[in-house]
């Protein structure tokens, strides 16, 4: 068995100071030298001071101890929101919600210790951008890409979320604050249709989810930003479909009415919209259901009808005049004024 060793005396370094160089120079020279031994000496003095100098900062920086690996501390502060990260299992739900897929451009508003942008890049083979406002988090988060072995996939950001593009992003995560989401969202309406959205804990103020999921006690969020279907769409296809379909819409909610001549409107049943997907009942002049299943594409919507009773054909609408604002929007940038306000004023 091997005996314990006795505890050493530490060396200056490892306590973290700088060990002293080891050069040393003679600096008592003696007046009773003669002249030219004095002068030697003084040369020497000389010589050995230019080499303290030169090499002292050499010495310093070989025996100065490495620099310990930045650590975060959870709660510590950022721009506008503290550093807490996600648990592990909340970043698995919340990329699985999103369905990320290897050709999706994920981006982490706020990305912490990058682990979000990681796994979505390990796990799901996506590239992903973190954008984090902290330096020292965005140079440990390249260090974690680069041991989880994802740098090529993956690239942080110093940034402020705030004033940074990510609208190339098909999936956008984010574990921010109520009041900072709502400032995100006219940015958000921006994206592609489609986009999706998901957050850690908050909300985004009165902009209904269309998923919600719990991990322990992290409450997750997802939403897709809609498509446009705003307006009146002219239909053309099969016979006996309505020759006009009105929808008015309030984020990604949708209500609309039918129209077959003068005399016959009929209400549209369960209309739904998730990102560019359209799909609702209408019923035709007989008294049958049709279901339009469909995609938005700019001032077009193209898709299938089918009927109960069997049968699929195509239809088309086309939307006459402009597409009509999405309702709910503007106030979010509103609402989030009156949070951040709210905030800043501190409690009555
Ligand atoms: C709650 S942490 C979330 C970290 C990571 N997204 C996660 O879920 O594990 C929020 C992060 O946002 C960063 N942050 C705060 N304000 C920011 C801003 N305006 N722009 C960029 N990053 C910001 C903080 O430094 C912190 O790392």
């Amino acid at each position: 068995m091997r005996r314990p060793r006795p505890p050493v005396a530490r060396p200056a370094h490892a306590a973290g100071r700088p060990a002293r160089p080891s050069l040393t120079v003679k600096k008592d020279i003696p007046v009773t030298m003669t002249l030219p031994a004095r002068r030697r000496a003084t040369a020497s003095l000389a010589c050995g001071l230019f080499a303290l100098a030169s090499f002292a900062p050499l010495a310093l920086a070989q025996s100065a101890p490495a620099a310990a690996p930045y650590e975060p501390m959870r709660g510590q502060a950022g721009k506008d929101v503290i550093w807490i990260p996600t648990p592990d299992g909340a970043v698995d739900r919340m990329l699985q919600m999103a369905e990320v897929k290897p050709n999706d451009r994920v981006v982490d508003l706020g990305s912490g210790d990058g682990k979000i942008a990681i796994a979505a890049a390990r796990n799901h083979g996506a590239t992903a951008r973190g954008l984090e406002y902290n330096p020292k988090m965005v140079d440990l988060s390249v260090r974690m890409a680069q041991q989880a072995g994802v740098s090529d996939k993956v690239k942080f950001q110093e940034a402020d979320i705030f004033v940074t593009d990510f609208s190339e992003a098909t999936v956008v995560t984010m574990y921010l604050l109520p009041q900072l989401n709502l400032r995100l969202r006219p940015q958000l309406f921006r994206m592609k249709p489609g986009t999706r959205v998901v957050s850690h804990s908050f909300r985004m103020g009165n902009w209904w989810p269309d998923e919600v999921s719990r991990v322990g006690s992290a409450e997750l969020f997802l939403w897709r930003i809609p498509a446009n279907a705003g307006g009146t769409w002219r239909m053309t296809g099969a016979s006996g479909l309505p020759h006009h379909v009105q929808f008015t819409q309030r984020f990604q909610q949708l209500e609309g009415q039918a129209a077959y001549d003068n005399q016959l409107t009929a209400g549209v049943v369960q209309p739904r919209l998730s990102g560019e997907s359209i799909s609702f009942g209408v019923r035709d002049a007989g008294g049958a259901m049709m279901q339009f299943q469909g995609r938005v594409a700019g001032n077009r919507i193209t898709g299938t009808m089918s009927r109960a009773t069997g049968g699929t054909v195509p239809f088309e609408a086309v939307r006459e005049g402009p597409a009509e604002p999405i309702q709910g929007i503007e106030a979010g940038e509103q609402e989030g004024l009156a949070a951040a306000r709210a905030l800043e004023a501190g409690p009555n």
